[in-house]
């Protein structure tokens, strides 16, 4: 895989409504209500604006709306964003139009005007395919409603990715075998596959924090991951990052902007960015609160965001622990800043010689093994 150009851009939209929260999730959330979709329209538009503005001169190649539930947003919504970044900036030939939708027939049966609006890849929260898991989750599906929102959007889109959560309580080495054999089955050219992460905040984490129940042994966890790359691999949808799999040439190309540190506008309540801007790479962070957020964007979008440059040790750390997600690594040249500092070159001999990192040809990988800690290897790389 190539890296992308370095004039690559992505916009990334925050839809924040949901028709419920989800008990593991700690996103930037909230209950669905009634939305005056003409204001929506117009805030991310002036959102969009701004940006344009700070980028000028760029092609976008992705365009990703996330959330919360964008598959709940009103179509004119969505229409006005495509309509906005293909005025302001343009899209590259190859652009990518990805929105993640939940599996219900109701939105099952809204994915025809959501590709007649320009989306062209769908990215599915099945979570399950087992219906006990998925009552579990708090979804508000079942398996059979998830398969049917599936086939439809294999109908509709040129492409197709679905997300499920492994390592759940309960679940075990051959429920998973079982289930991701199935989920492999299905005809989706990419799939997220997520461990389950208890997150502060959430009421999964009060449950455990209470005793209710208990995720698997660590033990378990691993066996668990270790045998999705083995059946992800053997299916011909390798890992090509922790938790994404893909075949060939169906990577998210809006995701691998993140992972390879490239320049992306984030727009809607809460939504980060990170640019080049006059040499200089700066951290962009929308006001969270979706209200706060329409009445800044209302007032002046140039504050409705909280912008900071970043240093060249906040960037190295930034780039290590997006790159090193990614089973090709990052470049390290002669004369990267990774080598200003002469402690540097000596820890990461130490993390090669231990097997936790490989360094070929100016390529930095972690290992498997190095994947597993990722954020306990990073803190010793750099110190
Ligand atoms: C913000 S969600 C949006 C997707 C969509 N609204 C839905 O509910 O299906 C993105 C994905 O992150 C994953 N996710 C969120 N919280 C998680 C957690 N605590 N553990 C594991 N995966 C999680 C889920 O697979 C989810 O589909």
């Amino acid at each position: 895989m190539d890296d992308a150009s370095e004039t690559s851009l992505g916009v990334y939209v925050h839809w924040p409504y949901c028709a419920r929260i989800c008990p593991y999730c700690d996103f930037n959330v909230h209950k669905n209500r009634e939305i005056d979709a003409a204001r929506w329209a117009r805030a991310l538009t002036r959102d969009l604006e701004y940006w344009a503005q700070r980028t000028e001169g760029r092609t976008l190649t992705s365009l990703y709306f996330g959330g919360g539930t964008p598959s709940l947003a009103p179509v004119p919504v969505i229409e006005a964003v495509i309509a906005a970044c293909a005025r302001l900036w343009g899209f590259a030939p190859d652009r990518e139009i990805t929105l993640e939708a939940n599996p219900t027939d109701a939105e099952g049966a809204r994915f025809e005007a959501f590709a007649a609006a320009g989306v062209n890849r769908l990215s599915l929260g099945v979570q399950s395919l087992r219906d006990d898991a998925l009552a579990f989750l708090g979804r508000n599906h079942g398996a059979d409603e998830a398969m049917r929102a599936l086939k439809t959007a294999i109908k509709t889109f040129p492409r197709v990715t679905f997300d499920l959560i492994y390592a759940r309580p309960g679940q075990d080495l051959e429920d998973w075998r079982a289930e991701l054999s199935q989920a492999l089955s299905l005809g989706a050219g990419h799939l997220s596959l997520y461990q389950l992460t208890i997150e502060p905040g959430t009421a999964f984490h009060k449950a455990v924090a209470a005793g209710r129940w208990a995720p698997p042994d660590e033990g378990v966890c691993a066996d668990m991951y270790d045998l999705t790359q083995e059946m992800t691999a053997a299916a011909g949808l390798a890992a090509y990052e922790i938790s994404n799999h893909a075949a060939p040439g169906e990577q998210s190309r809006h995701n691998l902007l993140y992972w390879r540190y490239q320049d992306y506008v984030g727009v809607g309540p809460g939504a980060h960015g990170r640019l080049t801007v006059d040499g200089q790479r700066i951290a962009a962070e929308a006001c969270a609160a979706p209200d706060a957020y329409l009445k800044a964007i209302e007032e002046d979008p140039a504050g409705a965001a909280r912008i900071e440059t970043l240093n060249e040790d906040a960037q190295l750390a930034e780039r290590l622990s997006m790159g090193l997600r990614l089973a090709e690594g990052i470049k390290l040249y002669a004369d990267d800043y990774f080598y200003a500092d002469d402690a540097r070159p000596v820890r990461l001999k130490r993390l090669v010689d231990d097997g936790f990192l490989t360094l070929d040809c100016g390529r930095l990988r972690a290992t498997p093994k190095g994947r597993r800690v990722l954020n306990t290897l990073i803190y010793e790389l750099i110190g």
